[in-house]
Order: C-alpha cells, then structure tokens, then sequence
C-alpha cells in the first residue's frame, strides 16, 4: 500500500508540472479523484487489508486525496484568474463620468454672454445682514419681505446697530452694494449665485434656488441702455428671433422699474395661430417672464457713497432655476435638486 500511495504522489507531482490550462486540470480531478482513478481502487480494497490496518491506510489515502485536491483547486484558481485577466476582447468597464449641473452650466452660458460686453463676474456674500439685504436697497423697515416668513435669519451677534440681524441674502441685489461700497463706477457686473427664502416646497418653489443679478453704473447710462444689454442677452440666450417685452413694475431699488418678458420660443410666427392656444411653455400667452429690471434708485447709489447727480445705474435679476425651467421645458423645480442621476444626465455634455 505504501507503495502504491508514493506512485501516486510522484505520478502526480509530474503530471501537475505539465498543466498549462485550466481544461487540464479538470480532466487531472478525474484522473485522480474521479470515480474511476487508482485512489477509488485503493479505497475500495480496504475491506480487503487485515483489520488492524485499514484505519491507518484510509487515513493516509484521505490525506492523499486531499492533498491532490487543494494542489488542483489552487492552479485551477491561478489558471481561471489569469486566463480572465488575459482577456483582451473583454469589454473594458466604462468609469461613471460625472458632468456639470444644469443650473450650473446655464449659468455661466449666461455670464458668459455679458462678459462678451465687458461685463465682470463677482460672486457676492450668501451670509449678509439687514443693511446690505433690505436698507441700502431702499427696502422699508416694514416691507413684507423683511418679515421671518419670508428670510432666514440667523442666530448670530449683530455686528453693530446699523447692519441689524445677519440673513442668508434673499436675493442676488445686496451684491449690488457690496461691489459699489468697494470699487468707483463706471462699473458694470454681473453676479450670480444662491438665494434663501422659507417658502413651503413645492414644484415652483424651493427655500434655496439661483439669481443672476447684473448691474451698470457710469455716467449718462439711461434706459435704452438697459434695453439694448438685455436684448443683446435675449438674443443670444434663446434665439435671435425673439422680442422683449418691458411692463411697468415697482421696486424699491429701481425707479423706473420693469418686468420684462421674452416672446415664447415654442410659439414662434410661423406657429402662432395652430399652437398659441395649447403651448405647454407659455400656456399661449405668447409671453414668458424673465426678470425684473430698471434704473438704480438714487437713494441706492447715494447709500454706496456714489454722486447720484453725477451717476446713473441700471439693474436686472433673474431667478435662473426659472428660465431654465422655461428653456427645457422642465414643470418640478425640486427636480434640480434631488440629485436623481437619470434626470441630470440629460443635460450633460
Ligand atoms: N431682487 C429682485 C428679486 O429678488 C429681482 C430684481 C428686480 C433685481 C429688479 C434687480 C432689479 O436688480 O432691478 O425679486
């Protein structure tokens, strides 16, 4: 017996060096474990050994068998890891590339546009405080927007009597006072970035969401101008088709004010009549609202230290979650900010 076991092992030791695939390994496992190889035999015989020693060569064979088996698992498994390794044909996988959001992209499409006239860039303060919010823009002590329902407040030591409590800035325009406290006109830019309010969510409203405020301040700037930068922007933005249109408003910080709205895209001339009454973007009013602008009151200019006899300005702000809402036709503003992957993997280039 011991013989027969040692012809084994060295048997298969030089058959084990000869493996070069993993086929060869299967059949070696029938060679020497199957049903029909020498161990089976062996095993087999063992009612046949005197009785004292057939505990003793069943062990030794069942250390045999195992032995041959975990040298087999183990080429087997090297064999199988690198014949997959070596697969060249194999499809690579392809790494998830993350892309711009959309609100992001929009804009800076949108500043870009105005730097193309000179505009500059200047991120304005998300943390601000009453002054800059509310007073220097000529916002009443008792204007509805500065109620708790309608700002954040945040818990913070005033800095002193006359900046009263801090705020996450409700609008874009305290950039407005900020940039002309620091730099003398003429100036002219463009200021984009996140605004808080505590409405209730909903599909078109959201407690967080973007502006792009934007103003000029030089000498003898008059409406016109503020007219031909914003079809020049319109133009360039939605198509060079479209017209504006500027409706009397009222804002404490502009005088004359001005909503303005943008003819509806999808209702161009050539569809008006067979689509006016059932565009899903302008519900066929033929009109979209875009912004809010006019001439910078003086009392602004004159809060920044800036001669309102000697300067005027003009200021827009437009909520950018809105227009692109409007340019892709999308109705939930939350879907900007769930951060479902399948959603914003439409708009990325
Ligand atoms: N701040 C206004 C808002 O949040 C938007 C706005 C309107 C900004 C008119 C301006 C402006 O600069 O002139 O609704």
């Amino acid at each position: 017996m011991a013989q027969e076991i040692r012809k084994i092992k060295e048997s298969f030791e030089k058959d084990l060096e000869k493996g070069k695939s993993k086929d060869f390994f299967q059949e070696l496992k029938v060679k020497y474990l199957g049903r029909k190889s020498k161990i089976s035999e062996l095993f087999s015989n063992i009612p046949n050994l005197p009785k004292q020693e057939r505990g003793r060569w069943g062990k030794e064979l069942n250390i045999l068998k195992n032995q041959i088996s975990s040298a087999i698992e183990e080429r087997l498994s090297e064999k199988i890891q690198k014949e997959e390794r070596l697969d060249l044909t194999y499809p690579a996988k392809r790494p998830q590339k993350g892309s711009i959001h959309i609100l992001s992209s929009v804009t800076k499409e949108i500043c870009l546009i105005f730097k193309e006239l000179g505009f500059n860039v200047i991120e304005g303060n998300e943390v601000e405080d009453e002054w800059h919010n509310f007073s220097a823009l000529n916002i009443p002590l008792d204007h509805p927007s500065r109620d708790a329902f309608d700002t954040f407040y945040l818990d913070l030591a005033k800095k002193d009597k006359k900046s009263g409590n801090w705020l996450l800035r409700s609008h874009t325009s305290p950039s407005q006072i900020r940039i002309m406290q620091q730099v003398d006109p003429p100036l002219a830019v463009i200021s984009p970035g996140r605004v808080y309010r505590p409405d209730v969510v909903d599909a078109t409203h959201s407690f967080m969401f973007y502006q792009i405020e934007g103003f000029v301040v030089g000498q003898d700037i008059n409406f016109s101008y503020l007219k031909g930068t914003l079809l020049y922007f319109a133009r360039q933005f939605f198509s060079q088709e479209v017209q504006l249109r500027f409706r009397p408003h009222f804002f404490p910080f502009t005088e004359p004010s001005a909503e303005v709205d943008v003819s509806c895209v999808i209702c161009s001339k050539k569809n008006k009549q067979k689509n006016q009454d059932r565009c899903p973007v302008c519900k066929g009013k033929g009109w979209l609202e875009i912004l809010g602008c006019g001439m910078i009151h003086p009392d602004v200019l004159e809060a920044c230290n800036i001669d309102s006899k000697k300067y005027q300005g003009f200021a827009f702000g437009m909520g950018v979650d809105r227009i692109v809402m409007q340019k892709y036709q999308i109705n939930d503003i939350r879907l900007f900010y769930e951060n479902d992957i399948n959603f914003l993997k439409q708009f990325s280039i």
